[in-house]
C-alpha cells in the first residue's frame, strides 16, 4: 500500500462530506456501546443495504469511468476536477442513455448521446447544447433545475473504493442519511496493523449468486476435497480426514469462526470473519501476530452475477525487489485463478438449483460442521427481507443484457489471462537466468 492509502486507512474517512463527521459520531457512539455493554448483541447489525467496497483504486487508474452495476442497478465511478471520486447512476437525466461511450472531460462527465455534461455536484453545464435555448428560453431555468445526476457516496480508503448502497441515488449527497459506519469493514478496527503488510489483489468475476460465493468463502469443509491439490498446505488434502473444534462469536458487526485441531499439538488451522454484508477476512492466530491476511469483498453485480476482490496482505516478503525475484505476485493469481475456477462449476450449479427453489426446500440439510454457514443464511434471509434489494431495481430474461455483459470483466476461465500469466511467468524466469550468466561473462 502506498504511503497515501495509509494515510487514507489511518484517517478512517477522508470524503468531503457531512457523511465523515456523522460516521466518527457513530463510532464515537459504538465504542461507548461496545465497552459498557456486558454482552454482545447475537444480532449482526448491518444488512445488505450500506458500505460496499466495490473495487480497488487502481481501477481509476488511467482516469476512465468505471462501470459496473450492484444490484442489477447500473453505475459508473469517476474522479472530478478536483481528483473527488464520484459514483454515479449511469443514467444521462436527458433521455436515459448510459455513459458507456462517453467520456469524462476537464472532470466532467460527458453523455455520448447529445455531448450533456455535468459538474462533479451533478448539474449540466452545457445546457444550450441540449435545448437550443434560443427556442425554448422561457422554460429555460425549469428544465436546467430539473436535469441533474443522480449519486452515491463514495469514499477511497485504503486502495479500496467503497460506495454507500441504498439502491436510491439522490440528486443531493447530503441527503443521505448514513446510519451504517464505514470503519466496521476496516480490518484495523479488528486489531490487525495493516501498515506492516504489502498485499497483492486479483478480482474475479462470476456468473453466479453473489450470496452463494459468500457461503463458499466461508465453508472451509469443501477446501480438502475441491481445493486438495491447489493449496499448498499438506493438511488440506483429500487423502486427509482433519478434525476441528470450532468457536464461533457473534457481534454487533461481526461473526467470527475459530478452527483449532483437534489435535492439540497442530494449534489453530485457520480464523473467519464475516464483517456484512461483503467482506470476509481470513488468517491465523491473533490479529496482531497473523502473518498473512485474505480479505475478500464480495460485490453483488447483478442476479447472476458477481465480483469478487481477494487481496493477499503478507508481513514478510514487504520487499517489493524480493516479492517479484519470487514470482509471488504472478503464481499467487495462477493459484487464485485455479482456486475460483475449481469453485465455478459448483457455483453456477449450486446457483441454478438455488433458483429453482431446490436448495430452500427439504433437500439439503446443514451438518454441525456448517454452523457458520448457518449463521450467514440466518443474517442474510432477515436482511433480504428487510432491505430487499433485489426488488429496487429488477430485471427479467428479456431485460437487454448490455451492463451484465460489460461488468463481467474478469471471468475465472478466461484462458487469455492465464496464457498471458503463464507467458510472463516464462519470460520472467528467462530473464532471471540470464542475468547470473550475464553478469558472469562481464566478470570474466
Ligand atoms: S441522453 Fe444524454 S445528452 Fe441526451
Ligand atoms: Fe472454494
Amino acid at each position: 500500500m502506498n504511503d497515501e492509502g495509509v494515510a487514507q486507512f489511518k484517517k478512517l474517512n477522508l470524503d468531503n462530506d457531512s457523511s465523515t463527521n456523522n460516521n466518527l459520531l457513530e463510532r464515537n457512539n459504538h465504542e461507548k456501546l461496545v465497552s459498557t455493554s456486558q454482552k454482545p448483541s447475537n444480532q449482526l447489525k448491518n444488512g445488505l443495504l450500506g458500505w460496499y467496497a466495490v473495487c480497488s483504486t487502481r481501477e481509476l487508474k488511467d482516469n476512465k469511468p468505471y462501470f459496473f452495476t450492484m444490484f442489477n442497478e447500473p453505475l459508473v465511478i469517476y474522479k472530478d476536477k478536483e481528483n473527488n471520486l464520484r459514483c454515479i447512476k449511469d443514467l444521462c437525466p436527458h433521455r436515459g442513455a448510459s455513459f458507456i461511450g462517453g467520456e469524462v472531460i476537464d472532470g466532467e462527465l460527458v453523455c455520448p448521446y447529445h455531448g450533456a455534461r455535468f459538474s462533479s455536484k451533478g448539474e449540466c453545464t452545457n445546457l444550450s447544447r441540449i435545448t437550443c435555448n434560443h427556442i425554448v428560453d422561457d422554460n429555460y431555468d425549469n428544465y436546467a433545475s430539473k436535469i441533474h445526476l443522480f449519486q452515491y457516496i463514495c469514499k477511497e480508503v485504503g486502495d479500496y473504493i467503497y460506495i454507500y448502497y441504498t439502491g436510491k441515488a439522490k440528486t443531493n449527497l447530503n441527503d443521505f442519511e448514513v446510519t451504517d459506519p464505514l470503519y466496521t469493514r476496516f480490518i484495523n478496527n479488528y486489531g490487525f496493523n495493516i501498515d506492516e503488510y504489502a498485499f497483492e489483489e486479483v478480482v474475479v468475476d462470476f456468473k453466479c449468486d453473489w450470496a452463494r460465493i459468500i457461503e463458499n468463502h466461508l465453508d472451509i469443509l469443501h477446501l480438502f476435497w475441491v481445493h486438495g491439490e491447489t493449496i499448498p498446505d499438506n493438511e488440506v488434502n483429500r487423502k486427509v480426514i482433519t478434525s476441528f473444534n470450532q468457536e464461533i462469536t457473534k457481534e454487533r458487526d461481526q461473526i467470527e469462526s475459530k478452527y483449532k485441531y483437534k489435535d492439540k499439538t497442530k494449534g489453530e488451522f485457520i480464523r473467519i470473519k464475516f464483517l456484512p454484508p461483503g467482506r470476509i477476512v481470513i488468517y491465523k492466530g491473533e490479529p496482531k501476530e497473523a502473518r498473512y491476511i485474505q480479505v475478500l469483498d464480495h460485490i453483488p453485480l447483478s442476479k447472476n452475477q458477481a465480483r469478487v476482490i481477494v487481496r493477499h496482505y503478507r508481513k514478510f516478503m514487504k520487499n517489493k525487489l524480493i516479492t517479484e525475484l519470487l514470482l509471488f505476485r504472478k503464481l499467487q493469481h495462477r493459484v487464485f485463478y485455479k482456486v475460483f475456477t475449481e469453485d465455478y462449476m459448483i457455483l453456477r450449479t449450486q446457483t441454478f438449483n438455488n433458483q429453482m427453489g431446490y436448495v430452500e426446500k427439504d433437500n439439503v440439510k446443514l451438518l454441525g460442521e456448517d454452523k457458520m454457514v448457518q449463521y450467514y443464511w440466518d443474517w442474510f434471509k432477515s436482511s433480504n427481507i428487510k432491505d430487499n434489494p433485489w426488488e429496487i431495481h429488477p430485471i427479467n430474461s428479456d431485460t437487454n443484457s448490455v451492463h451484465q455483459d460489460i461488468a463481467m470483466l474478469y471471468p475465472p476461465a478466461n484462458n487469455k489471462l492465464q496464457k498471458k500469466n503463464t507467458q510472463s511467468i516464462k519470460i520472467n524466469l528467462l530473464i532471471r537466468m540470464l542475468i547470473p550468466i550475464g553478469l558472469l561473462l562481464l566478470i570474466l
